[in-house]
Protein backbone atom coordinates (compact mmCIF):
# COMPACT_ATOMS: atom_id res chain seq x y z
CA UNK A 1 0.00 0.00 0.00
CA UNK A 2 1.49 3.44 -1.35
CA UNK A 3 1.87 5.54 2.62
CA UNK A 4 2.86 8.89 3.30
CA UNK A 5 4.71 10.28 5.37
CA UNK A 6 4.91 13.12 8.04
CA UNK A 7 8.08 13.65 9.81
CA UNK A 8 7.18 15.20 13.12
CA UNK A 9 8.90 18.99 13.28
CA UNK A 10 8.66 17.91 17.06
CA UNK A 11 11.92 16.38 16.28
CA UNK A 12 13.70 18.91 14.06
CA UNK A 13 16.72 20.84 14.76
CA UNK A 14 14.68 23.88 16.51
CA UNK A 15 17.91 26.09 16.30
CA UNK A 16 17.98 25.73 11.93
CA UNK A 17 14.06 25.47 11.46
CA UNK A 18 14.38 26.35 7.69
CA UNK A 19 17.06 24.37 6.74
CA UNK A 20 15.20 20.83 8.17
CA UNK A 21 11.38 22.24 6.26
CA UNK A 22 13.68 22.78 3.25
CA UNK A 23 15.37 19.65 3.87
CA UNK A 24 10.74 17.99 4.17
CA UNK A 25 10.55 19.80 0.90
CA UNK A 26 12.08 17.23 -1.45
CA UNK A 27 11.72 14.30 0.66
CA UNK A 28 8.82 14.13 2.66
CA UNK A 29 4.72 14.38 1.76
CA UNK A 30 3.31 15.99 5.00
CA UNK A 31 4.76 17.96 7.40
CA UNK A 32 3.29 16.90 11.06
CA UNK A 33 3.39 19.85 13.86
CA UNK A 34 2.43 18.98 17.45
CA UNK A 35 0.63 22.11 19.25
CA UNK A 36 0.49 21.08 22.93
CA UNK A 37 -0.39 23.41 25.50
CA UNK A 38 0.84 21.90 29.02
CA UNK A 39 -3.00 21.19 29.56
CA UNK A 40 -4.51 18.49 27.64
CA UNK A 41 -0.90 16.73 27.53
CA UNK A 42 1.80 17.76 30.24
CA UNK A 43 4.47 19.95 27.90
CA UNK A 44 4.66 22.60 25.90
CA UNK A 45 5.85 22.79 22.18
CA UNK A 46 5.28 25.63 19.80
CA UNK A 47 2.27 27.83 18.53
CA UNK A 48 1.30 30.20 15.50
CA UNK A 49 4.46 32.53 15.42
CA UNK A 50 6.68 29.36 14.11
CA UNK A 51 4.13 27.65 12.42
CA UNK A 52 3.04 31.43 10.44
CA UNK A 53 7.19 31.03 9.66
CA UNK A 54 6.95 27.70 8.48
CA UNK A 55 3.99 28.19 6.31
CA UNK A 56 6.44 30.82 4.46
CA UNK A 57 8.19 28.21 3.45
CA UNK A 58 6.64 24.62 3.41
CA UNK A 59 5.71 23.44 -0.19
CA UNK A 60 3.91 20.51 0.82
CA UNK A 61 1.01 20.20 3.08
CA UNK A 62 1.32 21.13 7.00
CA UNK A 63 -0.73 18.99 9.23
CA UNK A 64 -1.46 20.39 12.69
CA UNK A 65 -1.94 18.01 15.28
CA UNK A 66 -3.40 19.78 18.28
CA UNK A 67 -2.98 18.32 21.61
CA UNK A 68 -4.92 21.41 23.45
CA UNK A 69 -7.97 22.37 25.26
CA UNK A 70 -10.68 24.19 23.93
CA UNK A 71 -8.91 23.06 20.00
CA UNK A 72 -11.87 25.46 18.29
CA UNK A 73 -9.96 28.20 18.99
CA UNK A 74 -7.55 27.83 17.17
CA UNK A 75 -8.44 26.71 14.13
CA UNK A 76 -8.75 30.20 12.42
CA UNK A 77 -5.02 30.69 13.03
CA UNK A 78 -4.25 27.61 11.56
CA UNK A 79 -5.64 28.32 8.65
CA UNK A 80 -4.04 31.51 8.19
CA UNK A 81 -0.79 30.33 8.56
CA UNK A 82 -1.34 27.94 5.86
CA UNK A 83 -2.23 24.40 7.40
CA UNK A 84 -4.70 22.39 5.37
CA UNK A 85 -4.93 19.46 7.98
CA UNK A 86 -6.16 20.34 11.35
CA UNK A 87 -6.55 17.04 13.81
CA UNK A 88 -7.68 17.65 17.48
CA UNK A 89 -8.35 15.20 20.41
CA UNK A 90 -11.17 13.36 21.23
CA UNK A 91 -10.54 13.52 24.63
CA UNK A 92 -10.38 17.69 24.44
CA UNK A 93 -13.65 17.81 22.44
CA UNK A 94 -16.05 15.03 23.45
CA UNK A 95 -19.62 15.62 22.32
CA UNK A 96 -18.13 18.80 20.03
CA UNK A 97 -16.71 16.83 18.00
CA UNK A 98 -18.55 16.67 14.84
CA UNK A 99 -19.08 20.71 15.40
CA UNK A 100 -15.47 21.01 15.44
CA UNK A 101 -15.45 18.89 11.78
CA UNK A 102 -17.66 20.83 10.57
CA UNK A 103 -15.73 24.34 11.55
CA UNK A 104 -12.49 23.03 9.80
CA UNK A 105 -14.55 22.05 6.77
CA UNK A 106 -16.34 25.31 6.81
CA UNK A 107 -12.45 26.98 6.89
CA UNK A 108 -11.13 24.89 3.93
CA UNK A 109 -9.66 22.37 6.02
CA UNK A 110 -9.28 18.57 6.24
CA UNK A 111 -10.68 17.56 9.68
CA UNK A 112 -8.86 14.66 11.79
CA UNK A 113 -9.96 13.29 15.33
CA UNK A 114 -7.23 11.60 17.46
CA UNK A 115 -7.53 9.86 20.20
CA UNK A 116 -4.89 8.95 22.77
CA UNK A 117 -3.68 4.78 23.24
CA UNK A 118 -6.54 4.44 26.28
CA UNK A 119 -9.65 5.25 24.56
CA UNK A 120 -11.31 2.52 22.64
CA UNK A 121 -11.14 2.63 18.95
CA UNK A 122 -14.46 2.59 18.66
CA UNK A 123 -14.79 6.24 19.82
CA UNK A 124 -14.23 7.25 16.63
CA UNK A 125 -16.60 5.27 14.59
CA UNK A 126 -19.31 7.37 14.96
CA UNK A 127 -17.32 10.20 12.83
CA UNK A 128 -16.97 7.88 10.05
CA UNK A 129 -18.51 9.96 6.68
CA UNK A 130 -17.59 13.27 8.89
CA UNK A 131 -13.57 13.37 9.68
CA UNK A 132 -11.45 13.60 6.80
CA UNK A 133 -8.58 11.04 8.69
CA UNK A 134 -8.38 9.64 12.12
CA UNK A 135 -5.38 9.92 14.29
CA UNK A 136 -4.61 6.54 15.93
CA UNK A 137 -1.91 7.30 18.73
CA UNK A 138 0.46 4.79 19.30
CA UNK A 139 2.45 6.27 22.39
CA UNK A 140 0.63 8.62 25.09
CA UNK A 141 0.33 12.40 23.49
CA UNK A 142 2.89 15.03 24.56
CA UNK A 143 5.93 13.43 24.06
CA UNK A 144 8.73 12.34 21.22
CA UNK A 145 11.17 9.28 21.41
CA UNK A 146 8.43 7.23 22.93
CA UNK A 147 8.32 3.45 22.52
CA UNK A 148 5.62 2.26 20.06
CA UNK A 149 2.84 0.38 22.02
CA UNK A 150 2.16 -2.64 20.31
CA UNK A 151 -1.53 -3.06 20.69
CA UNK A 152 -2.05 0.38 18.37
CA UNK A 153 -1.62 -2.27 15.51
CA UNK A 154 -4.54 -4.18 16.35
CA UNK A 155 -6.87 -0.99 16.76
CA UNK A 156 -5.94 0.55 13.73
CA UNK A 157 -6.88 -2.42 12.10
CA UNK A 158 -10.05 -2.23 13.68
CA UNK A 159 -10.54 0.83 12.28
CA UNK A 160 -9.83 -0.08 8.79
CA UNK A 161 -11.97 -2.81 9.16
CA UNK A 162 -14.88 -0.39 10.23
CA UNK A 163 -13.82 1.94 7.27
CA UNK A 164 -13.98 -0.53 4.56
CA UNK A 165 -17.13 -2.30 5.64
CA UNK A 166 -18.83 1.14 5.52
CA UNK A 167 -17.36 1.66 2.27
CA UNK A 168 -15.05 4.73 3.25
CA UNK A 169 -11.12 4.98 2.74
CA UNK A 170 -10.40 7.56 4.87
CA UNK A 171 -6.60 8.32 5.74
CA UNK A 172 -5.72 6.52 9.14
CA UNK A 173 -2.78 8.38 10.41
CA UNK A 174 -0.84 6.85 13.30
CA UNK A 175 1.60 8.89 15.53
CA UNK A 176 4.32 7.87 17.87
CA UNK A 177 7.30 5.73 18.02
CA UNK A 178 7.55 4.37 14.65
CA UNK A 179 10.83 3.27 12.89
CA UNK A 180 12.63 1.30 10.72
CA UNK A 181 11.76 -2.19 12.53
CA UNK A 182 7.77 -1.83 13.23
CA UNK A 183 6.96 0.29 9.66
CA UNK A 184 5.38 -2.85 8.06
CA UNK A 185 3.18 -4.27 10.53
CA UNK A 186 2.24 -0.48 10.80
CA UNK A 187 1.77 -0.65 7.15
CA UNK A 188 -0.38 -4.16 7.24
CA UNK A 189 -2.48 -2.89 10.12
CA UNK A 190 -4.35 -0.29 7.72
CA UNK A 191 -2.22 2.93 8.44
CA UNK A 192 -1.62 5.20 5.60
CA UNK A 193 -0.23 8.54 6.94
CA UNK A 194 2.83 7.80 9.00
CA UNK A 195 4.12 10.33 11.03
CA UNK A 196 7.82 10.02 12.06
CA UNK A 197 9.97 12.08 14.32
CA UNK A 198 12.98 10.55 16.19
CA UNK A 199 13.63 8.35 13.69
CA UNK A 200 13.45 10.58 11.15
CA UNK A 201 15.44 12.91 12.51
CA UNK A 202 17.63 11.30 14.40
CA UNK A 203 18.57 9.43 11.56
CA UNK A 204 22.45 10.31 9.62
CA UNK A 205 20.86 10.95 6.60
CA UNK A 206 16.89 11.71 7.29
CA UNK A 207 15.80 11.99 3.85
CA UNK A 208 17.12 8.72 3.50
CA UNK A 209 15.09 7.45 6.09
CA UNK A 210 12.24 8.80 5.36
CA UNK A 211 12.40 7.14 1.36
CA UNK A 212 13.07 3.78 3.68
CA UNK A 213 10.04 4.31 5.75
CA UNK A 214 7.37 4.99 2.58
CA UNK A 215 9.18 2.06 0.33
CA UNK A 216 9.46 -0.72 3.65
C1 LIG B 1 3.69 13.05 20.48
C2 LIG B 1 3.58 13.64 19.11
C3 LIG B 1 4.31 12.91 18.04
C4 LIG B 1 5.79 12.82 18.22
C5 LIG B 1 6.28 11.64 17.43
O1 LIG B 1 2.82 13.73 21.30
O2 LIG B 1 2.22 13.70 18.73
O3 LIG B 1 4.00 13.48 16.77
O4 LIG B 1 6.46 13.97 17.81
O5 LIG B 1 7.63 11.46 17.69
P1 LIG B 1 8.32 10.03 17.64
O6 LIG B 1 8.22 9.54 16.24
O7 LIG B 1 9.70 10.34 18.08
O8 LIG B 1 7.58 9.13 18.60
ZN1 LIG C 1 1.75 14.29 16.65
Amino acid sequence: MRVQIAPSVLAADFMNLGKDIEMLNNCADVIHLDVMDGTLVPNISFGFSVIDQLGKIARIPMDAHLMVVHPERWFENLKKDGVSMVSFHYEAAGEDTANHIETIHSLGMKAGVAINPDMPVETLFPYIGKADYFLVMSVFAGFGGQKFIEESLERVARLRKELDARGYDSIIEIDGGINAGNIKAVKEAGADLIVAGSSVFRAEKPEEAVSALRDA
